[in-house]
């Protein structure tokens, strides 16, 4: 059975004070709230790490995320963040290649490639992002596009190793603009991607992927596009900023 999982990704928000509020209301109100088996992740920005960690490492289900890592051990990369620094700190699952870091830092499939190495190598969960721009969607070329991002930076994996990535399909087209894409793009999509995983490694090890949903997740939209059969939960920007919003997404999953 593939797991279901709610990754809130603060991105560049949050001060310290911010951050220990939302930290500790999210897990108090999953602590009370939420009795499924849904997992739940908490990408705060890398500095407040350890003080989000301290309300997040003592609940089973609620796990610490990082937004990024760098591809490489250890050495001079000023300004970077290793896997084993991350674990240190009990990051259990980190974002890959979202779109604003495609964008903003120039990160190719192939630089992605070998961050997903180092993560599986730190026995670390890396969520996987990939998605299409408007002008993809427009242009109808959306799942080869999207396939491609696969092939290039998971399709060197073995069997074993790509069933510990967990896949986040975000079209940037939806990312922050409050445009959703329908539960039924939704499920086209991540249905696409699961056969595409298993035109490779097979069907039995496709099922076991989870593939999450990112992009204008709310609480209003979030039941019906977690009610999709290859929809195995949902990486969420702006809602995860109010632990209110982010805490009834998580129970939409249940
Ligand atoms: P929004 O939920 O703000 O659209 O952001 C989605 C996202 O990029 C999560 O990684």
């Amino acid at each position: 059975m593939r797991k279901k999982i709610i990754a809130g990704n603060w991105k560049m928000n949050t001060t310290r004070e911010q951050a220990e509020i939302l930290g500790s209301e999210v897990v108090n109100m999953v602590a009370d709230e939420v009795n499924s088996d849904a997992l739940v992740v908490i990408a705060p920005p890398f500095v407040h790490l350890s003080l989000v960690g301290k309300h997040v490492l003592p609940h089973p289900n609620v796990y610490l995320g990082a937004q990024n890592c760098s591809q490489h051990e250890k050495g001079a990369y000023t300004g970077e963040i290793s896997v084993e620094i991350l674990q240190s700190v009990g990051v259990e699952y980190i974002i890959l290649g979202h779109s604003e870091r495609r964008e903003h830092a120039g990160e190719t499939n192939e630089v992605l490639a070998a961050k997903v190495d180092s993560v599986i190598a730190g026995e670390i969960t890396p969520i996987f992002c990939c998605g299409e721009s408007l002008e993809v969607r427009e242009a109808g070329t959306e799942i080869d596009f999207v396939s491609k991002q696969l092939t290039e930076s998971l399709f060197h994996l073995s069997a074993e190793d790509l069933k510990k990535v967990v896949i986040a399909y975000e079209p940037i087209w939806a990312i922050g603009t409050g445009k959703t894409a329908s539960s039924q793009q939704a499920q086209d999509m991540h249905a696409a991607l699961r056969a595409h995983l298993a035109g490779k490694y097979g069907q039995d090890v496709a099922n076991e992927i989870s593939i999450l949903y990112g992009g204008s997740v709310k609480p209003a939209n979030a039941e019906e596009l977690f009610g999709q059969p290859d929809v195995d939960g949902g990486l969420v920007g702006g809602a995860s900023l109010k632990s209110r919003d982010f805490v009834d997404i998580v129970k939409s999953m249940a």
